[in-house]
């Protein structure tokens, strides 16, 4: 499938997931979803890989979902296109890699959702987040009303949710919706400056990071820390591991070169 409105580049183990659809504010149409869905698949499978910037640009991340495509679509085209719009966001969630948000401006609706998939986000000082769905008579429907409460609370959350209101940047960091607040200019900059720590790192270990702490918090801690054990056995398993502990000890801390094996 040739993408039209997102692609993958890839530089010194960073790919960046770069959606490109600016006379719509990169609103995600079926097609950008699809398209997500793909960029995600390739940048899960390639060795290259090793974390990922999601990026939507100089001027705004998304403004949401199509709304001029969705306004067409009946209750039953929906129930037929909903699990590949949530599978679209579900995607970028599934990297088994360090994934950071860099957004500037607009962040809304399905770019928000967009932007929960990551591990975290880095937002500029102009950037603006909400779920205004509400605003349109209907609820979010990329994760919206799950990966939000997880990550800032209920009761934040459902402020958000209820009133549609505009989130910047400023309160965003305050209330933990982003992790960074940085220039407009340094935004994907220092997105990239993060995943670039991990181009060196050792990718298995960082897997079993990510699938344990997102699996686990699906779970009651219980089950969690039965993830863990799993994932903390199974890293004993990579060449990585004897390498790591082997440079500690001859070397010191922070010293080892991983083979990604
Ligand atoms: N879908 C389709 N087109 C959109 C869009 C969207 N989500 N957001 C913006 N656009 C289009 C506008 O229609 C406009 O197109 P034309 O030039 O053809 O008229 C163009 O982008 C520029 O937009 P504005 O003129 O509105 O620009 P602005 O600077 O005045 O406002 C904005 C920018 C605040 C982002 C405003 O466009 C806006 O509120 N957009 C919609 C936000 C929204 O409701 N998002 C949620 C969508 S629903 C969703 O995402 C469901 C889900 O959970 C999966």
């Amino acid at each position: 499938m040739t993408s039209e409105f997102v692609r993958l580049e890839v530089a010194d183990g960073v790919g960046t997931i770069r959606l490109d659809r600016p006379k719509a504010m990169n609103a995600i149409s079926i097609q950008v979803q699809d398209e997500l869905r793909v960029a995600a698949a390739e940048a899960t499978a390639r060795a290259d890989v090793r974390a990922v910037v999601v990026w939507g640009g100089e001027k705004v991340f998304a403004a949401g979902n199509d709304v001029k495509e969705m306004s067409t679509m009946s209750y039953t085209d929906m129930v037929d296109r909903v699990e590949a719009l949530q599978g679209a966001v579900n995607a970028i969630a599934r990297i088994p890699k360090p994934v950071v948000a860099a957004v500037n401006g607009y962040a809304l609706g399905g770019g928000c959702e967009l932007a929960l998939a990551a591990d975290l986000r880095f937002a500029a000082e102009n950037a603006v987040l909400g779920q205004p769905e509400v605003l349109l008579g209907i609820i979010p429907g990329a994760g919206g009303t799950q990966r939000l409460p997880r990550l800032i609370g209920p009761s934040r959350a459902k402020d958000l949710l209820y009133s549609g209101r505009f989130v910047k940047a400023e309160e965003a960091l305050a209330i933990g919706l982003v992790d960074r607040v940085v220039p407009a200019a340094d935004v994907y900059t220092e997105a990239v400056a993060w995943a670039a720590r991990f181009a060196t790192a050792a990718p298995y270990a960082l897997r079993a990071i990510k699938e344990s702490v997102d699996r686990g918090l699906e779970a009651d801690l219980e089950t969690g820390l039965q993830i863990e054990r799993q994932h903390f056995s199974s890293v004993f398993a990579t060449e990585d591991s004897r390498t790591g502990m082997q440079s500690f000890i001859e070397n010191g801390p922070g010293k080892a070169t991983f083979e990604g094996r």
